[in-house]
């Protein structure tokens, strides 16, 4: 393992950048001419679900060369070590064991010395009694009502995953429950939703790791007023409000009864919480059975990670084509692309996950990375983005490597929308892969029976150089265990390149500095006296902002 070595030093790392010098050349059109069983040889199944990565820029050497980079950037031994416990998040000291939360092996698993598996199968306990308590409608309201909807207060981590799954599993919902979250400290969020919910019938799950942040508190304090205000006494909160963290000690000072508190642990990293109890409106909304197949698709992918050579280790061959294209083509960006409507908060969930973990410049030693990490994640659900900037992808002049993942089965299948859809699905990452030479537009203008003159004038216009790299991701249906396994399968991606890279993928203080600044400038927005305590465009802003309130 050679962890402290630079990256850029290591003779793997300069003989990919030699590769590198050839297999830019190379047009995947004629990589594919050369080998008819290209997608054979580079597709991976697991179960229901296939990664054909046959669509990248890559021979057998350079994938030779990333698994020997994956090698001697300690790739097993660093995921063993994240396995075992050990305390990998180096600058916050604390171990990465989000494994344990779906861990449906029964064996053991340890942080710090001790086995967290039965304190976390005592909180799923936990949450299947009350989610079959409020189901059954055993739990209800302060005025006796049952419990209609589920208002989950949270940002980032304690927001997006509950939101990404309860929309993509919306099919297996409840009939009775919805489920509705408010993030935003903007007052319009938790306004618009106690517009949509009663007093007498929600449940405010209060959903914050440290329980200190701002939007999460100042939101929960607003909803706690709204049901104040309704019921006028301080026992409705018990009925009402359930809290999910780590510091019980700011639970009580909130008001939630520690008994309506459902724990997790330091060593769960917010944006690798969702399957903790912060999965608690998840469970609420599909039931706790769904909530353990998501878990144990999960842990589905964990085995393979863990056991899979290299090779053939899908999260493995996600990141290291993922590090080919950003630290050798230069790809700044990397687009996440569902076919399913269902999955339209699944970029965004990975934008958080992808990106928090990955937007780092020091390594694990604090040395200023000489090599980029994280590339920007973004993306949208098809075929929607066709209609955006998928343009841009195709005829542009960035190189934007794209994951393109599709359901074979819809849950509505209504004529013929999912064929015409799959269709677009398979045409995308072909027309990518393919391009259209001169020739090949010239032909089809005269078949057109355009005049030469027009053709010539034309025909720039029309050609796309292809060699546009994509993976492709098809499962059988979005099913509670297939999106665990999805989700499972990005975590490690981006765990695998945190490690190629050397840095911490496990903390984020980067979002620190604009939280301080936050709080520091609060009480000056309405002081009277002249804001003049920072650059003068922040000052000047300040003061515009104060006249403008003042109307
Ligand atoms: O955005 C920074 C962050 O610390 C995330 O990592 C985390 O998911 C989010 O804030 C919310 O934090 P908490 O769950 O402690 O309220």
């Amino acid at each position: 393992m050679n962890q402290a070595a630079r990256l850029d030093e290591l003779p793997i790392w300069q003989d990919l950048l030699r590769h590198y010098e050839q297999a830019r050349a190379l047009h995947m059109r004629e990589l594919f001419a050369e080998d008819p069983i290209r997608f054979e040889r580079f597709s991976l199944q697991l179960d229901e679900l296939l990664l054909d990565y046959s669509k990248n820029r890559v021979t057998d050497e350079t994938l030779a060369l990333l698994f020997g980079l994956a090698r001697a950037r300690g790739v097993p031994e660093w995921r063993d070590r994240m396995f075992a416990g050990e305390a990998i998040n180096v600058s916050e000291g604390r171990a990465v064991l989000h494994v344990a939360l779906r861990n449906r092996s029964g064996r053991p698993m340890h942080a710090d010395g001790e086995d967290v598996m039965p304190p976390v199968l005592a909180v799923l306990a936990q949450m299947r009694a009350f989610v079959e308590a409020v189901h059954s409608g055993a739990w209800r309201g302060f005025a006796g009502d049952e419990i209609t909807d589920v208002i989950n207060i949270g940002i980032g981590g304690s927001h997006l995953g509950p939101e990404m799954v309860c929309e993509a599993l919306k099919p297996y919902g409840h009939p009775r429950i919805r489920v509705h979250f408010v993030s935003n400290v903007d007052g319009t969020d938790i306004r618009e939703a106690l517009r949509a919910v009663q007093p007498e019938s929600v449940l405010f799950v209060v959903a914050s790791k440290t329980f200190t942040t701002q939007e999460t508190l100042t939101n929960a304090h607003t909803a706690r007023e709204w049901l104040l205000d309704y019921f006028g006494d301080e026992k409705a909160v018990a009925r009402h409000f359930v809290a999910v963290s780590t510091n019980a000690e700011a639970v009580h000072a909130f008001g939630i009864d520690t008994a309506n508190m459902f724990a997790f642990w330091d060593w769960v990293g917010g944006r690798y919480s969702l399957w903790s109890a912060i999965g608690l409106p998840i469970a609420l909304y599909l039931g706790m059975d769904a909530f353990e197949d998501l878990l144990a698709g999960a842990h589905r992918m964990d085995e393979h990670f863990r056991g899979a050579p290299l090779e053939d280790n899908m999260p493995v061959v996600l990141a290291l084509l993922g590090v080919w294209y950003i630290n050798f083509f230069g790809a700044e960006t990397h687009a996440i692309l569902p076919y399913d409507q269902y999955l339209h908060r699944f970029p965004a969930y990975f934008q958080q996950g992808d990106m928090e973990s990955n937007g780092k410049h020091v390594d694990r030693e604090g040395r200023s990375v000489g090599w980029q990490t994280g590339p920007v994640v973004w993306g949208e659900p098809g075929t929607n983005g066709q209609h955006a900037f998928y343009q841009l992808i195709h005829q542009g002049t960035r190189l934007i490597p794209c994951d393109f993942i599709a359901p074979a089965t819809s849950h509505n299948p209504v004529g013929a929308h999912h064929d015409i859809l799959m269709s677009n699905f398979f045409a995308q990452s072909e027309a990518l892969m393919r391009g259209r030479t001169l020739d090949e537009v010239r032909a089809e203008l005269r078949g057109q029976g355009l005049a030469e003159e027009d053709i010539e004038r034309l025909a720039p216009h029309k050609v796309m150089q292809g060699n546009r790299p994509s993976n492709s991701l098809l499962l059988y249906k979005i099913t509670p265990h297939a999106l665990g396994m999805l989700i499972a399968l990005y975590e490690h991606k981006i765990f695998v390149q945190g490690v190629i890279w050397g840095i911490d993928s496990f903390d984020q203080w980067g979002v620190e500095l604009g939280k301080q600044l936050a709080k520091a400038i609060l009480p000056e927005l309405s002081a009277q006296a002249p804001a003049d305590r920072h650059d003068s465009s922040t000052n000047g802003l300040i003061e515009h902002y104060r006249r403008l309130r003042a109307g």
